[in-house]
């Protein structure tokens, strides 16, 4: 039997356990697995490409157990009623190949790029960062939010979309959460006076959600909306700037905001600040950019991490997705198993 954890299932877990906590909580999950980075298959993702959108797979493994995420990203899905990106992903045990655990990850994934976001924050930003500005709130806003408040106390939003019905349900869902949550007149007045910036917009495009004039020193950047071919948030003249950390250098050339630079552009990967074999933030002048593309290691922990959250609760399913016969040659016994006996 495999486990599976669908839509109301993750939804019940998330309600009683609470938002904050499975964001905080998943952090540990993650930190341990970037902390272990070399041993881990990476390669990035198989992406294929339509005009609309992009479907991808993630797929990583540490020796032990393999992990793999369909994901898909549409920016336009929206204004068909569909979201910009769904996902379902899968653990595998590497010594017999057989699944083991099978989740929903639309929810699963907004918990771990808001989990790994705030991560990598609190390497990069300001000790005393306090107000975030927001670009983009959509889908992922929610959870960045809480993540940032659960991992570094940051309390103060300022935030913006070109929809003002995203807006509104922000400051719905988020100002009865105690958030002092500014509502800006444009992306430039929510970056005024920011600490940290979350650019967390969908559009399949060169955008210039942040002109270089916009960002002061001291900011941090968490970009997390670029992350496909042709699609980038950012002015490169911020990243001449900036000091970029990235998750795995190969993916996020392809599809980072680092696109749009040289092939040999100077970065970090994150894994390296966090083992303390690189350097992060060295003063409180210096800009970092977190170049967000999300990496299949990040699903592995949030798959495991959610793994071990269900383990003696109601919150999955046991199916039965592996056909395995007792002589484990004789499959065809097992389909004709029912049939009528022939004479
Ligand atoms: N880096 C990662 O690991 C990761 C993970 C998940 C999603 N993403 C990306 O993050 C982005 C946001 O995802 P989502 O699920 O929240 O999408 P979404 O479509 O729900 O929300 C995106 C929001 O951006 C707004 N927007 C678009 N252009 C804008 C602009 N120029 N200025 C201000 N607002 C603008 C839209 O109105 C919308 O409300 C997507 O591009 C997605 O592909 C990245």
């Amino acid at each position: 039997m495999v486990r599976f954890v669908d839509v109301g299932n993750i939804n019940r877990w998330a309600a009683k356990t609470g938002v904050e906590r499975i964001l905080t909580d998943m952090v540990e999950y993650l930190e341990r697995d970037f902390r272990r980075w070399p041993s881990f298959d990476k390669v990035p993702r198989v992406a294929s490409h339509s005009p609309l959108g992009v479907i991808e797979l993630m797929p990583t493994s540490d020796g032990v157990t393999y992990g793999f995420k369909y994901v898909n990203g549409h920016p336009s899905n929206p204004s068909r009623g569909l979201q910009t990106v769904t996902a379902f992903g899968v653990l595998a045990d590497v010594q017999s190949g057989y699944p083991t655990f099978w989740s929903e990850m639309t929810v699963l994934t907004a918990f771990r790029t808001a989990a790994t976001s705030a991560m990598v924050a609190r390497a990069l930003a300001r000790p005393d960062a306090h107000t975030m500005a927001m670009i983009g709130t959509g889908t992922q806003s929610e959870f960045q939010a809480l993540a940032f408040r659960g991992l570094l106390g940051i309390n103060r939003l300022r935030v913006w979309d070109t929809d003002p019905e995203a807006i509104a349900k922000f400051v719905r869902n988020l100002a009865p959460l105690g958030f002092e949550i500014v509502v800006a007149t444009g992306a430039t007045d929510a970056v005024t006076g920011a600490d940290i910036i979350t650019t967390c917009t969908a559009d399949k495009a060169n955008a210039t959600v942040l002109t270089d004039a916009m960002v002061a020193p001291g900011v941090h950047i968490n970009a997390i909306g670029g992350d496909c071919p042709g699609k980038t948030e950012l002015d490169p003249g911020i990243l001449h700037r900036a000091d970029v950390f990235v998750e795995f250098t190969a993916q996020t050339r392809i599809e980072g905001e680092i696109q749009q630079m040289q092939p040999d552009f100077p970065v970090t990967e994150i894994w390296q600040v966090l083992l303390g074999e690189a350097t992060g933030r060295t003063s409180a002048r210096q800009i970092t950019v977190f170049d967000s593309v999300g990496f299949a290691i990040e699903d592995f922990s949030a798959l495991r991490f959610l793994q071990d959250a269900v383990d003696q609760t109601p919150f999955y399913i046991d199916i039965d997705l592996v056909a395995d016969p007792d002589d484990p040659k004789d499959l065809f016994g097992l389909v004709t198993a029912g049939a009528p006996v022939l004479v």
